[in-house]
């Protein structure tokens, strides 16, 4: 039988708890998704069919710029649990509603290796390989073992190896082909007993001598990150922000090169096929934006990449003061601003 559609889904809700920058924008439906099974009920429903969906998760990289006239389904599966494990390694499976940050602890305490530079990124796991979440020289791939995903038109179950998720700087075939198609809703991360620790990060390096460490344990490389993050980057609980909000853009060495001679110390760091990542950072700092105040926004005084709220901000007084800050970069420099956030129109 077909449950009444009332008792599967909310109308009317407030977002506002539900994304960092703390948008207060109201969904038409709304569903706290525990389970699977539970999602599945909720996509055969018809009535699933006649709305326009958006998965949520952490709420860490999105924007809203207005109410949302659809059906948002709020991943809040649970569970970890080891799959696997050999004498090197552990493949730990994690439902997608758990906070990431608090699965990289209980990776750290437990001692097993790979995630520790991903410490303290807000958001859940199932979002996690969407983009591909990355900082201080480790990406999400470097762990991802496969995923689960229901299929939002079939609702059948999915598998995806690394090879089938297709994965790229802040970038998967779930932010492209398979984009509002699937809904992630486990993950295997292959974890490692014995660590080899990536410290390359200059800043990390630098936190370690500067502490005294030669041989650190992973424990103090998460809290190195942590320490890092938190000066910063602002704490979504105290000001609303969704991280970077564009991605670094990636450009041709002869680009980079006509910077260079107009700005010498423009910093780059070359990528595997000679191109060269440009911090959007520094783009926008130089371009006169860092720490400044916009109404009720404006750029984080520690980190121009970040847009913040500063209270009150609607959603298109940030997609405004992105929009801005995009003109002035373009016309300094010539480089398109992408954003990293998914802005919901
Ligand atoms: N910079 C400036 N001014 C600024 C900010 C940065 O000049 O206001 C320059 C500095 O030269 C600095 C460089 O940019 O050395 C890099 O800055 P940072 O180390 O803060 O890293 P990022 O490139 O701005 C990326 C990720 C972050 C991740 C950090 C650390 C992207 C879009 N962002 O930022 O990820 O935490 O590296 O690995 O790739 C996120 O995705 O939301 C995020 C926070």
């Amino acid at each position: 039988m077909i449950k009444p559609y009332d008792a599967l889904v909310e109308s009317d809700v407030d977002l506002q708890p539900y994304n960092t920058l703390n948008i207060s924008i109201m969904a038409h439906k709304f569903a706290a998704v525990k389970t699977t099974t539970h999602l599945k009920n909720i996509l055969a429903h018809p009535q699933t069919k006649e709305n326009e969906l958006l998965i949520l998760g952490g709420g860490s990289n999105i924007l809203f710029t207005d109410d949302f006239d659809g059906l948002v389904l709020h991943v809040e599966i649970g569970g970890l649990e080891v799959v696997k494990e050999t004498e090197k390694n552990v493949w730990l499976k994690i439902g997608a509603g758990e906070n990431w940050h608090e699965t990289v602890r209980y990776c750290v305490a437990q001692g097993w290796a790979g995630v520790e530079n991903l410490s303290l990124i807000p958001g859940t796991t199932g979002a996690a390989p969407i983009q591909n979440i990355g900082a201080y020289g480790v990406e999400l791939k470097d762990v991802f073992e496969e995923l689960e995903a229901v299929d939002i038109a079939t609702g059948e179950r999915r598998q995806f190896s690394k090879e089938d998720c297709s994965f790229g700087y802040r970038n998967s075939i779930f932010k492209n082909e398979l984009k509002g198609k699937v809904i992630v809703t486990e993950v295997v991360l292959k974890l490692s007993k014995n660590p080899e620790l990536n410290t390359s990060y200059g800043a990390i390096q630098s936190e370690l001598e500067k502490r005294g460490i030669s041989d650190p344990t992973i424990r103090d490389i998460s809290d190195i990150v942590i320490d890092i993050r938190n000066s910063k980057l602002p704490n979504p609980k105290e000001t609303g922000n969704a991280g970077s909000f564009f991605k670094n853009p990636i450009v041709a060495e002869n680009i980079f090169e006509r910077i260079k001679k107009h700005y010498p110390e423009v910093p780059g760091y070359k990528m595997d096929d000679d191109m060269i990542k440009v911090p959007a950072g520094w783009l926008i700092e130089e371009a006169g934006w860092k720490g400044k105040v916009v109404g009720n926004t404006g750029t984080y005084r520690q980190q121009a990449l970040v847009i913040v709220n500063h209270g009150g901000a609607t959603g298109q007084e940030i997609l405004d003061l992105a929009k801005e800050i995009q003109a002035s970069v373009s016309e300094q420099f010539n480089i398109d601003l992408v954003p990293e956030v998914n802005i919901i129109r």
